[in-house]
């Protein structure tokens, strides 16, 4: 039987032209396609820092890859303080001009308000958090201040702390001298607390938006392209939005902390949320004016200069550094750091941190008297006096750190210092911190290399086991040497007129009060002034306020702010006041 066959396609004339505009429209197609993933790729995949030549700029302005992980567009960072002028307000606790709100408000309402007046607007935002901005040759400041770094990534430039944000402050001589920027010193006047709570606050508010924002980001000049407009800046805001308050969930503990106020931060709280310990059954200081000694670790941001002299002590081994001595590694402790720039270990730039830790070797901090005089034959009469009393904990002088017990950590019932960042560091997370950086493999630094030149664990001898063991540890990132301690370290007091107040918690003004017992010491000072004090050897601690701005409330009555310890005859603080004088003035030559 035969079985009747479709009737097969013959080519026709129609056919033909059919497939060939079908060929046409696909190859078309095809190379849109192929054109905007290009153009994606070309926008999107380029994670490129701004780099600089000089290392002090790039220390100030370069990236050690912090953006990635929380970069703020570029765009959102200059309208963020126009755009969340309230929160702003709230944070800044009395640091912003009275009518700041109402400029503010007044150029919102003006979409067609000068670019460079709301520019100026938002910088004076950002230094009511203690941020400093630097001035060009022209006189002109800064688009972005020092401690904030520049990152092309995901299509935006992106910008977030680095170093400096923390580690460089400024000096005045007097109330009318400019502010002098010195790198590697405390930054005594930023307000750590206020700047995370400032982006938790504004990417939570309602106008936290691209209805709010974009018209903002265009009349401060922002001139962004079509795309960006409707498609990158929405996007990020979204983003932004949501890992904002995802963040001010997640690290909120903060909340339920007093206030650390300028100069102070909490790393390992920070480290501990990350890691995901407990915290939610602790109690709020705020509602209920206690705190967990575990959960408050405010400290203040330490002095980083040389670095390379802090590789050893009188047993040949490392110091034991952080304020408490947590941990024997120069290495870790700067890795450690660089995750107090928000950078997750994935992203981390180790090539950029390495340029600034191979410079922290040797760097040394901005001598006393560029700015105020010595009296030599004073500072000579304390020389004897330092050697008796401290350099055996503190070392020689300001650049010789040799003492029998220099970073060695003092036991905190010999030391007698507020115990809460002591506390703070505990067992447990020492033995998480080990796990962070499992497996990733350690790329070569110039800063491996000791000051001596010598690599760190070189010669280690010992052994197959234990030079395998250190081997290890060369190649890997993972830390290590993390360890609970049980006091405060005797750390080297390089610099040391730069960094009050003193003590770990900064809650002692002044040298000359720290030369004196706890009931001498003030209870409450202000903290956030920047104009030097050369009698009390400190920065002025003594005015609540200045040009109609509030310094920030010390009050040592406050959990973790206590200003007792390091008192009593070895610790200079019952010697005569002419005695006092001198040896102030000694430590003026550090
Ligand atoms: C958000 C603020 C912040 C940023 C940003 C920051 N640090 Fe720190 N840094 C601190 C605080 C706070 C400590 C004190 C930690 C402790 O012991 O409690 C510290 C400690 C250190 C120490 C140890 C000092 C010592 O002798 O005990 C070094 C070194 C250091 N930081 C280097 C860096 C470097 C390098 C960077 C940039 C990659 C950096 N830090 C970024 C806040 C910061
Ligand atoms: C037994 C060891 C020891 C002796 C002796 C000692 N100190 Fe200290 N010093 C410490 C420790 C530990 C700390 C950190 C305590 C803390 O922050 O809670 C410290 C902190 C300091 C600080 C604050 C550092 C900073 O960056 O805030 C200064 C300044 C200081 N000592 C000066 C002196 C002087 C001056 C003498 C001698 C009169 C002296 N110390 C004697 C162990 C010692």
């Amino acid at each position: 039987m035969e079985v009747e066959q479709p009737p097969k396609k013959v080519p026709g004339a129609a056919g033909a032209k059919l497939r060939k505009a079908w060929a046409i429209l696909s190859a078309m197609i095809a190379s849109v396609v192929l054109l905007a993933a290009a153009y994606a790729a070309y926008r999107l995949l380029p994670n490129r820092a701004v780099s600089y030549a000089d290392i002090e700029e790039h220390f100030k302005y370069g990236s050690t890859g912090g953006e990635v992980n929380l970069g703020i567009p570029y765009w959102i960072w200059q309208a963020a303080p126009m755009v969340c002028a309230e929160s702003l307000t709230e944070v800044a606790d009395g640091r912003l001009a009275p009518d700041y709100l109402t400029r503010a408000a007044a150029y919102m309402s003006d979409a067609a308000g000068a670019a460079e007046a709301r520019r100026q607007l938002s910088r004076e935002g950002y230094k009511a958090l203690g941020l400093v901005y630097e001035h060009d040759s022209s006189g002109q400041e800064h688009d972005l201040p020092a401690g904030i770094s520049k990152r092309r990534y995901l299509g935006v430039d992106r910008v977030f702390l680095n170093c400096a944000a923390c580690h460089a402050g400024t000096v005045r001589k007097t109330p009318d001298d400019p502010a002098v920027l010195v790198l590697g010193m405390p930054a005594h006047r930023f307000n750590f607390y206020a700047f995370e709570h400032f982006f938790f606050q504004c990417a939570g508010h309602r106008r936290f938006s691209k209805r709010d924002l974009i018209p903002e980001i265009q009349a401060l000049g922002g001139d962004l392209s079509w795309i960006d407009r409707y498609g990158v800046y929405p996007a990020a805001i979204a983003r932004m939005r949501e890992r904002g308050q995802w963040l001010a969930s997640r690290l909120g503990f903060s909340y339920r902390q007093p206030q650390w106020g300028p100069g102070r931060g909490d790393s390992f709280s920070h480290a501990k949320d990350l890691l995901n310990m407990p915290w939610e059954h602790l109690p709020d200081w705020r509602t209920q004016g206690k705190v967990d000694p575990r959960s408050l670790g405010t400290a203040d941001f330490p002095s980083i200069w040389l670095q390379g002299p802090r590789r050893k002590r009188s047993d040949g081994r490392e110091m034991e550094l952080h304020w408490d001595g947590n941990n024997d590694r120069g290495k870790e402790r700067h890795l450690s750091a660089v995750i107090s720039t928000g950078v997750l270990p994935p992203s981390i730039d180790h090539q950029a941190l390495c340029r600034i830790e191979s410079w922290l070797l040797d760097f040394t901090p901005r001598n006393y008297d560029d700015f105020f005089p010595i009296d030599n034959a004073l500072a000579y009469r304390g020389a004897p006096l330092y050697r008796r009393y401290c350099a055996d904990c503190h070392g020689l002088n300001g650049h010789d750190f040799t003492g029998r017990r220099v970073g060695f950590v003092t036991p905190i019932d010999e030391i007698g210092t507020d115990r809460f960042r002591l506390d703070n560091f505990t067992e447990d997370l020492a033995v998480n911190l080990a796990t962070v950086f499992a497996g990733q493999a350690r790329q070569p630094c110039s800063a491996d290399f000791g000051a001596s030149g010598s690599q760190t664990t070189a010669g280690a001898g010992g052994g197959g086991r234990l030079a395998a063991v250190q081997a290890e540890e060369e190649n890997t990132y993972r830390w290590t040497h993390f360890h609970k301690t049980h006091g405060y370290a005797n750390l080297p007091l390089d610099g040391i007129w730069l960094r009050a107040p003193y003590l770990h918690n900064g809650s002692v003004p002044s040298l000359r009060d720290l030369l004196e017992p706890n009931n001498n010491r003030p209870a409450v000072f202000y903290r956030g002034n920047d104009v030097y004090d050369p009698q009390n050897v400190g920065f002025r601690s003594d005015l609540p306020e200045a040009d109609g701005k509030k310094f920030f409330t010390f009050d040592t009555r406050i959990p973790g702010n206590g200003n007792q310890g390091h008192e009593g005859p070895e610790y200079g603080t019952e010697l005569s006041a002419d005695k006092k004088d001198a040896l102030l003035e000694y430590l003026k030559t550090f």
